[in-house]
């Protein structure tokens, strides 16, 4: 399946900088054993891998469309920047991965944990008391850091933006949780409630990530004192630089590329050829303005494709068994971004053999 092909660099990434991390660290890390480890890694893959998906669904209709070299996660090749995107990369594959174990853990997947019942019994306010499965969070967030947070191994402000947008990622699966309650008392009074937090849907995490991609932050860094170069000099202005930033705020280093235009260094492919979407029900602002967004504001001019779509269709059961159906042919129209015709003909001029 390409799904999975397309996730393959991450995956991988991931698997390999677990192994690769010191003896004494992958014996603490297994804890019971090479068992859980796999146990565990199957997943962290799932996870990353809803996370790419949340991205891909979340960035469908902008210039930037959470391509597949936005994947590599790990910077110790120092290829990958820190951008706006990037931020966002990091905080939902991060919350995919903490969502998942944290799931895996509620539906009983997981042979050492269970539900957070620590609070159970106990007053959470008017009128109801703690009860029931809530989603075990902490355990989701704890394998998450040791496996994401695992890829970021240098010691300068990359590394640190990446880091805190990883937690930034699982503040947000806790963020976006919800209190669950069911009535008791005489003939469902509701005179007193038990409560349970549970986690959102997927979704809801994808948009509220989105939202703090939409207002990043840039860290400003303190260029003197880091041309300076001594580490200690470093870190302290790493650390004076994070002082005034919320830990649920996504960072980013270095302003963005110009998606419109491919650049193959970089591994983007520009708008050209992109879809956009023009008519249809129910589209949102955002998505109604995909084609000037993706078109237009790039240079670039939308182009109507007309496809005959042949479906099946009028289809009737038959007395006894069979059903019938008629071909329905539908003309289906889609937009695109296409290049504008030159204005000078000679530079179109073509080659006589
Ligand atoms: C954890 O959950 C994911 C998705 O629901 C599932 O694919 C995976 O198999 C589960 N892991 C275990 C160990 O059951
Ligand atoms: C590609 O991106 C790099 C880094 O931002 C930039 O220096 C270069 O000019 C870009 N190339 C094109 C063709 O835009
Ligand atoms: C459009 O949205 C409205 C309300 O959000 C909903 O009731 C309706 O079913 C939607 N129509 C389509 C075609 O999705």
């Amino acid at each position: 399946m390409v799904f999975f092909h397309l996730f393959t660099p991450l995956v991988l990434c991931v698997y390999s900088n677990v192994f690769s991390a010191s003896a004494w660290s992958v014996n603490n890390f297994l804890m019971t054993g090479p068992k859980a480890f796999l146990t565990y890694s199957s997943s962290v893959q799932v996870g990353a891998q809803s996370g790419i998906a949340e991205c891909k669904h979340q960035f469908a209709w902008d210039r930037w469309n959470c391509p597949e070299s936005a994947l590599q996660l790990s910077t110790h090749n120092g290829l990958r920047s820190a951008t706006r995107e990037t931020s966002f990369v990091h905080a939902i594959s991060s919350a995919g991965v903490m969502y998942t174990l944290t799931r895996n853990c509620s539906m009983g997947d997981l042979d050492n944990c269970g539900c957070d019942d620590s609070r159970n019994g106990k007053i959470g306010g008017r009128g109801w008391i703690w009860g029931g499965c809530s989603d075990n969070v902490d355990f989701g967030e704890r394998i998450s850091k040791q496996y994401v947070d695992a890829l970021e191994t240098g010691q300068d402000s990359r590394a640190a933006v990446n880091l805190h947008n990883n937690e930034a990622g699982r503040l947000a699966v806790k963020a976006t949780m919800k209190r669950i309650c069911k009535c008791h008392g005489m003939s469902e009074s509701c005179s007193i409630q038990t409560c349970w937090l549970q986690l959102s849907e997927f979704r809801e995490i994808g948009n509220y990530l989105k939202l703090k991609h939409d207002h990043a932050q840039k860290l400003e860094m303190d260029k003197r004192r880091m041309r300076a170069g001594n580490s200690a000099d470093n870190r302290g202005a790493i650390a004076e630089a994070f002082s005034t930033i919320a830990r649920t705020e996504l960072i980013y280093l270095e302003d963005s590329p110009d998606y419109c235009v491919k650049n193959a260094s970089l591994g983007f492919l520009g708008t050209e050829g992109r879809e956009c979407l023009q008519s249809g029900d129910n589209l949102s602002q955002w998505e109604k303005r995909s084609c000037r967004r993706l078109c237009h504001e790039c240079g670039l001019k939308v182009e109507e494709r007309r496809t005959e779509i042949v479906s099946s269709c009028n289809c009737k059961f038959q007395w006894c068994c069979t059903v019938n159906c008629e071909q329905c042919t539908q003309v289906v129209t889609k937009h695109y971004c296409s290049r504008r015709e030159r204005s000078n003909p000679h530079s179109k001029r073509r080659r006589h053999h």
